[in-house]
């Protein structure tokens, strides 16, 4: 087993941080301007959690490339942390939106014929009957929860442990000892006790599910189908059955949250698999990057929402930009031309061959990690087997990765010395974790290229 330590991952990174200083005047002098006018040096807090201390700043992107302001190229492997995965500047949807802007009104509060197209391709995507459109997917989920008490009478939301569903505060919470607590560090204290709101079991777990839906008292179960935001954690077998069966069995909704795990294909796991929630969400890059977000209901939450005098459908749901002409435009480009079987079946081969490439190199360099996929998503995990839940996601840490506590990141060292290692050498990877997306400009060059600057990393991380 090839032996990595603390020791030469921070000598790495150290001079990995160098370069990327070096090499970037431009961005590091921009950004330094920027912190007099906007708060951290960015228009929004998540563009601080770039490792080498301040974020390349974009000059042009176009398909699976991007360019900073130093005259840098990358493979964008990040793809707006999903949000681009139609890739950059894609024709279809910059068509789509660029004629809506100058003919038909950036937003209106007025359908469109487009959102029938858009409405009856949901459904024969992903089988539920109803749908509005939101801004983002937090938007859609915090919406979600709301009717999902408003229609159950009851108050609780069961997720699972290391779930991220967006800015939903029932959802972000951790248990630690047998205490929910909000995750450490969260913006603003929550408003009431969590527990009042919220309970947390573990993914794949059925006896738990059983036992935390036993006392009637939830709303709503959500969870992705696949998690993706503690690495890739599939489903075990007959797990979504009996967690079908059991929402409905104990009076609560089952909302399936499909943001990240679409990337399984143009019908998402929920198309695939043929799962039946009762409520369904799905974001980011739906309208092609384009801000939106569906939110899928069942016939009966349809019906019952349609009912609703239009005044209570107005205070505490929606937004005045929701669903506006423009995002469903886009939505109908990206669903038409982009989010296609054709387009999936290319991106999902791409994924395997970056799978398999990375697999090749744990193997070669003989390393205590494994790799996974959802169709295009490719992360890697510096464990020697693919976690079944959250907890064990969340709490195995190895020791070259362990983060300093007095750094304030998410991220440890041995995440910060590949993200550097990769943008010195031209792959922009999503901060944080080491997640990799392809996209429908991606070529199996850009594969190649990200595989090189990994082996090259593990000769000089291992050697
Ligand atoms: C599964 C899942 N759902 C919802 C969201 C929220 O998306 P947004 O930040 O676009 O609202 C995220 C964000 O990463 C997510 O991972």
């Amino acid at each position: 087993m090839a032996k990595i330590t603390l020791e030469r991952v921070k000598g790495l990174r150290d001079r990995e941080r160098h370069r990327y200083r070096e090499e970037r005047p431009r961005s590091l002098e921009l950004f330094g301007r920027a912190k007099r006018s906007l708060a951290g040096g960015v228009p929004m807090s998540w563009m601080r959690i770039w490792p080498g201390g301040f974020p390349v700043f974009l000059k042009k992107a176009k398909g699976s490339r991007v360019w900073d302001v130093d005259g840098h190229e990358y493979v964008d492997l990040c793809l707006g942390d999903t949000g681009a995965l139609c890739g950059h500047g894609n024709p279809h949807v910059a068509e789509a939106v660029c004629r809506q802007a100058r003919e038909g009104g950036l937003t209106t509060l007025l359908p469109t014929e487009d959102a029938l197209w858009v409405g009856e391709e949901l459904t024969r995507r992903f089988g539920l009957p109803r749908w509005q459109i939101l801004m983002t997917a937090s938007d859609a989920n915090r919406m979600a929860l709301k009717i999902a008490r408003e229609f159950t009478g009851k108050r609780i939301t069961l997720a699972f442990n290391g779930c991220y569903h967006g800015t939903v505060d029932e959802t972000l919470c951790v248990e630690i000892m047998g205490h929910l607590i909000p995750i450490p560090g969260m913006m603003g204290p929550l408003i009431t006790d969590p527990s009042t709101t919220t309970r947390l079991i573990e993914f794949n777990d059925v006896d738990a599910l059983e036992k935390a839906l036993a006392p009637g008292d939830v709303a709503c179960v959500i969870t992705e189908p696949v998690l993706t935001n503690v690495g890739i954690i599939h489903p075990e077998p007959g797990f979504h059955e009996a967690l079908r069966e059991l929402a409905r069995k104990h009076g609560a909704l089952l909302l399936i949250d499909e943001t990240h795990s679409m990337c399984a294909g143009p019908r998402g796991v929920t198309g695939e698999m043929g799962l039946e929630p009762d409520l369904f969400t799905v974001g980011k890059f739906i309208a092609g990057g384009y801000p939106a977000a569906a939110l899928g209901l069942s016939e009966e939450i349809g019906g019952w929402l349609e009912e609703r005098r239009p005044w209570h459908n107005f205070y505490g749901f929606g937004g005045t930009l929701s669903g506006n002409p423009t995002a469903i435009a886009a939505m109908r480009a990206a669903l038409e031309h982009v989010l296609t079987e054709e387009n999936f079946d290319r991106m999902k081969e791409l994924g395997r061959r970056m799978e398999e490439g990375l697999a090749k190199l744990i193997e070669v360099y003989e390393l205590d990690w494994y790799v996974s996929r959802i169709g295009c998503r490719v992360e890697f995990r510096f464990l020697p087997h693919p976690p079944k839940n959250g907890s064990e996601a969340l709490f195995t840490e190895v020791p070259y990765n362990a983060v300093d506590v007095v750094s304030e990141g998410l991220t440890g060292p041995l995440d910060e010395l590949i993200h550097l290692y990769c943008a010195n050498r031209g792959v922009l990877l999503t901060p944080v974790h080491e997640m990799a997306l392809v996209g429908p400009d991606t070529t199996a060059e850009d594969v190649d290229h990200y595989l090189g600057v990994i082996r090259e990393l593990l000769t000089e991380l291992t050697g």
